[in-house]
Formats: structure tokens, C-alpha cells, sequence
């Protein structure tokens, strides 16, 4: 800290930076892809929406995505060792969809499945039609870091669909990235 101006330390710390509100809000303005994680096996069929998936290797094509411990997912995509990331096209349904797997929608478990169009995909995991694109993943590892999981894939393959407007969470709402 010792290279920050005064001003900027005074910028910095009027921020509250280390405060769970003015974090949330400070994250409010940064703008993500909404994704449905699916998952499948031996531990039963769950599902939830997440703005936190990011690449992390392509050397093996590695991803991860942040879980709140609370959820119930984390321990069936556990017990199940795979997850499907499935990236949302823009557009009302997909915000509806987006909704009912955040559990805005009353939905739980695999009752979500009931909205959308969902196949079996790679690995046996949940494939959602009309998806921009759909990552099967093997779980590789997690860690758990302070209210999440975050939880690394192994990328085993991927259904790419012909280039779509985007849906974007944004300033606590949806938005389309054409
Ligand atoms: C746009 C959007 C993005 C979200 N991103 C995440 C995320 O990255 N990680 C997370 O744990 N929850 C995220 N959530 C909240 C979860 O979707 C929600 O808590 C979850 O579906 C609850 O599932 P459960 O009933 O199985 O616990 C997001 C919600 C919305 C609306």
C-alpha cells in the first residue's frame, strides 16, 4: 500500500472494500454470462444458476465454478464427479430459466429439470437445448474458501452452438449482449 497516494488511500478505504455490502455492490457492476451447472449420476440430478464460471487452463481445458457450501448441489455434483456448464442465450425464457435455477421459482432439486429442454449429454450430464454452448466436466477437485466451494472440471467435451446474443447479469438484472 505504500505506493497509493493519500487520496487514494482515502479512496480506497471510503469504499469499505472489506465490507460485505459495498463488496456485493462493487460486483453489481460487473457484468457476467449466466450458466446453468447440471449434474447427473449415482448421487440424483441437481442444478443452479452461476455467473462464476471461468476458464482456467486450456492445457487440459480446465474450469471452475464457486458454489455456496449451503447448497445442496454441492454434495450431489460431489457424489456424482461431473457437471455440465451450460451457457444461456439471451432471451426471456432463458431469464425465466435462469430463475427457476436459482430457486426464484420455488423449484428444487430436480424439479428444476422441468423447465427447459434437457438431454443426456457427455459423461451422462444434463445437456440444455438452445444453450450457446455446454461444457461436460469432470470434477477434478475443490477447495473450499471462505462461503463457497469452488469446485475445478476437467473439460471432457463441448457442444459449441452457431454464434447467438448472450444473456448477461448485470446491475442486478438481466441484460442481452448482441
Ligand atoms: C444471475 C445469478 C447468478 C448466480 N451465480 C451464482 C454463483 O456463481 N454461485 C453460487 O453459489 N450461486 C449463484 N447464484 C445463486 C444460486 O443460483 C442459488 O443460490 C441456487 O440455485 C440455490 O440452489 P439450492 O436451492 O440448491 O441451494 C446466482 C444467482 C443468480 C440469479
Amino acid at each position: 500500500m505504500s505506493d497509493l497516494s493519500d487520496s487514494a488511500r482515502n479512496h480506497a478505504s471510503m469504499t469499505g472494500a472489506s465490507d460485505a455490502s459495498a463488496f456485493r455492490e462493487a460486483m453489481s457492476r460487473v457484468g457476467g454470462a449466466v450458466h446453468i451447472v447440471s449434474t447427473d449420476g449415482p448421487g440424483g440430478k441437481a442444478g443452479f444458476t452461476a455467473t462464476s464460471f471461468t476458464a482456467v487452463s486450456d492445457a487440459p481445458p480446465t474450469v471452475l465454478v464457486c458454489l455456496n457450501s449451503q447448497s445442496r448441489a454441492g454434495i450431489v455434483l460431489e457424489r456424482n464427479g461431473a457437471f455440465c456448464v451450460n451457457t444461456l442465450a439471451a432471451g426471456p425464457d432463458s431469464a425465466a430459466l435462469a430463475d427457476v435455477f436459482a430457486g426464484r421459482a420455488g423449484l428444487k432439486g430436480p424439479d428444476r429439470f422441468t423447465v427447459g429442454t434437457w438431454t443426456e449429454g457427455a459423461l451422462g450430464q444434463p445437456l440444455l437445448g438452445g444453450a450457446l454452448v455446454s461444457f461436460a466436466c469432470e470434477l477434478q477437485s475443490e477447495a473450499v474458501v471462505a462461503t463457497h466451494r469452488v469446485l475445478f472440471g476437467i473439460v471432457r467435451a463441448v457442444v459449441i452452438a452457431p454464434p447467438g446474443p448472450a444473456l448477461i447479469y448485470r446491475g442486478r438484472g438481466y441484460r442481452t449482449l448482441p
